[in-house]
């Protein structure tokens, strides 16, 4: 039967692409209910040739509703979840809540969707950096075990949320014109500049917080408890795709040409792959695209046991690394 929906967030970056995914994918929606800040109250979106009204988040807001899609930050997730499992829904949640509960799943469909079997009350939708590293190794993984991967992430403005966006923009346009500009949503000049990710660094080891999650979580989604992983997490001025270096060392020894062909067959992966060409994954082209783009294959020559590769991947952060993979969620999720 078709479902009553409830988007938590729709009027922010990822909120207006759950609801152009809902739309383009044909998802079976009786009713779609739109949740914000009372800032956004009244405000009109369009869903499926309909204005619909954005209605402030409260502690009704559930009530009638089937599945929640939850992207308005971890705070208002750790506030609100338990009052929509206690209406009866199901969260989906693209927050950092409760990624790393035990008892929640982390779930990229690809990769771990048979954990939705099990009928749980709230899944966790993984950090960007992490659904779209897994997409291209847990294919890889699958043929040969993935031992270490050291990754380096340039990631674009859409995952700091529609403001940096918009900061993106109006920090360029003003660059241009040879006028000040005073950051306002991130904490450095981002106009032909880039930083260490913006999540907090932890004292301890000097990681970002930023690179602790992607590293957690490709362990928990990819059920490698011992895969040995470090990322540098930067921020780079692109609008909305992030892309990555992977160098991924496998158990046993490895040839590009495998590696392809296993990727190749992989769902949710597109090869760009010419080298004759000099033509790789780029942010611009996985923009506003379903698949992953992988390429760059390559033997790393630093290894001369043969057993690690280097590829470079594109994937768009608001689809793939949150909007899409949240409703390719809510498909598979038993009915
Ligand atoms: P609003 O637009 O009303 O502020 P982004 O990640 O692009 O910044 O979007 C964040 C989303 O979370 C927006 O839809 C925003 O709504 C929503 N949001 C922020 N704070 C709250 C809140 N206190 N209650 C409900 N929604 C919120």
């Amino acid at each position: 039967r078709p479902l009553n929906v409830a988007i938590v967030g729709a009027t922010g970056a990822v909120g207006i692409e759950l609801m152009g995914c809902l739309e383009r994918r044909g998802f079976p929606v009786a009713s779609l209910r739109l949740l914000a800040s009372p800032r956004s109250a009244g405000k009109t979106l369009p869903f499926r040739g309909q204005d619909l009204v954005v209605e402030p988040l409260g502690p009704n807001s559930f009530d009638g509703i089937d599945v929640a899609l939850f992207s308005a930050g971890a705070t208002i997730s750790r506030q609100y979840a338990p009052v929509a499992v206690a209406a009866g829904c199901v969260v989906v949640d693209n927050s950092s809540a409760f990624r790393m509960d035990e008892d929640v799943p982390l779930v990229v469909p690809e990769v771990n969707g048979a954990l939705l079997a099990d009928q749980p009350k709230v899944v966790a939708n993984p950090n960007c950096v992490a659904a779209i590293a897994v997409m291209a190794l847990q294919p890889l993984h699958a043929h040969n075990k993935v031992t270490r991967v050291i990754g380096a992430t340039y990631q674009s403005a859409s995952g700091a949320g529609a403001q940096a966006m918009a900061e993106l923009e109006a920090s360029t346009a003003a660059y241009l014109k040879g006028e000040a500009y005073a950051p306002q949503v991130l904490p450095h000049p981002y106009a032909f500049n880039l930083f260490s990710h913006n999540a907090g660094v932890d004292a301890e080891t000097g990681y970002n917080g930023e690179e602790l999650k992607a590293m957690a979580e490709i362990r928990k989604i990819m059920s490698a408890p011992d895969m040995r992983l470090s990322f540098t997490c930067v921020r780079v001025p692109v609008l909305r795709a992030h892309s990555m270096s992977l160098v991924v060392e496998f158990e046993n020894p490895v040839t590009p040409g495998e590696a392809e062909a296993w990727l190749a067959d992989a769902p949710g992966v597109r090869l760009v792959n010419d080298h004759a060409a000099n033509h790789y994954p780029m942010p611009n082209e996985a923009s506003g695209g379903d698949d992953v783009l992988v390429g760059r294959i390559r033997a790393d020559l630093s290894d001369p046991t043969g057993r690690t590769l280097s590829l470079f991947l594109s994937g768009d952060q608001l689809l793939k690394g949150a909007a899409l993979n949240a409703v390719q969620i809510a498909e598979a999720l038993p009915r």
